[in-house]
């Protein structure tokens, strides 16, 4: 099977309450931990690349690993998207290079901006057939390239924005802020999502597809091994896998994941560095930190609920 958008994937997670894993790739072996976990679990799967991965792995490079993977799983359907795409040019590269979705993450900017933008995004990705996502809310955290707000609970989405700026922009999903934030501090008390404010937006636009961005949920054993080996993340948590599995339920068709994966590969790597201090051979820890991933991937797409579901959504 080729490249497929995330329509008919968005359209089965809809109606079957559960959401697809959209996970962030730079490398090849973090992507063939997640290909390797997705086709034994016979799940659909995004594949999303930031601008942080296209000029750490060259987009060539990233497009290559994800081709083999498509060519060797006919039976999974794959979608490639633009993670927070911040400008028209950039999504326009993408889709100019064959993704099949993008987002246009203009949230930072004033509503009636933020409409204008995602518009022109909308317009060019859809006259090449490529979905677009948008975000509505602000998101807190920081990764490379996306720098979030201080008190994300102050700029969740509004629900009385959504129809108007779904309505004026003709975006295909929209991203939401109910608490979340990347990377690996999202809490620094008690974990809480705005589940009211998932449900408020569902019910202005019911059946729309919603996608929920810093969905990782900071595993206790990566996060007890980083700590062990050397490592220095011990205020580090997530999202609550009981959480996104309630979210699911609801509206949350796309679910992002990276830092799991990052903490999946940085644990296993420390613990061979620390048994092994001898050990040279990059095959010797990448190996099984790839493992880590796929085992990690594995488990998530049952959190999700869309293992077994590649079939329908093909
Ligand atoms: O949402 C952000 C993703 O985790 C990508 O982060 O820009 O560091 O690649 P990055
Ligand atoms: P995490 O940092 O929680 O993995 O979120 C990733 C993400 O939202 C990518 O867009
Ligand atoms: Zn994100």
């Amino acid at each position: 099977m080729a490249l497929v958008d995330t329509k008919k994937m968005f359209e089965m997670a809809y109606k079957g309450g559960y959401a697809v894993g959209a996970f962030n790739v730079n490398n090849m072996e973090i992507t063939q931990g997640i290909i390797e976990a997705v086709a034994e679990e016979k799940a659909p799967l995004i594949l999303q690349i930031s601008k942080g991965a296209r000029d750490y792995a060259k987009n060539s490079y990233l497009k290559g690993i994800i081709n083999v993977c498509v060519e060797e799983n006919p039976d999974i359907p794959i979608a490639i998207h633009l993670d927070h795409g911040d400008d028209f040019e950039t999504c326009k590269q993408f889709v100019d290079d064959g993704f099949t979705s993008v987002m246009i993450d203009a949230s930072k900017l004033p509503f009636k901006e933020n409409i204008k933008l995602t518009k022109e995004v909308v317009e060019y990705a859809h006259k090449h057939n490529v979905v677009v996502e948008a975000e509505l809310g602000q998101l807190g955290g920081i990764e490379e390239h996306v720098v979030g707000v201080e008190d994300v609970m102050k700029h969740l989405t509004d629900p009385d924005q959504v129809v108007e700026f779904v309505g004026k922009t003709g975006v295909d999903s929209l991203a939401v802020a109910v608490g979340t934030s990347h990377g690996a501090y999202k809490f620094k008390t008690a974990p809480k999502l705005a589940m009211d404010v998932i449900q408020a937006i569902q019910d202005k636009l019911p059946g729309f597809p919603l996608v929920m961005h810093g969905s990782s949920s900071v595993l206790k054993e990566f996060k007890d091994l980083i700590n062990k080996y050397g490592g220095k993340m011990p205020d580090a948590m997530g999202v609550p896998e009981d959480a996104i599995s309630e979210a699911v339920k609801m509206a949350i068709c796309k679910v992002n994941i990276d830092t799991d994966l990052r903490m999946a590969l940085t644990a296993k790597i420390r613990q061979v560095f620390a048994e092994k201090p001898a050990e040279f051979d990059p095959r010797k820890y990448l190996g099984p930190g790839r493992e880590a991933i796929k085992q990690m991937v594995k488990h998530k797409l049952h959190v999700l609920g869309c293992a077994g579901k590649a079939a329908e959504c093909s």
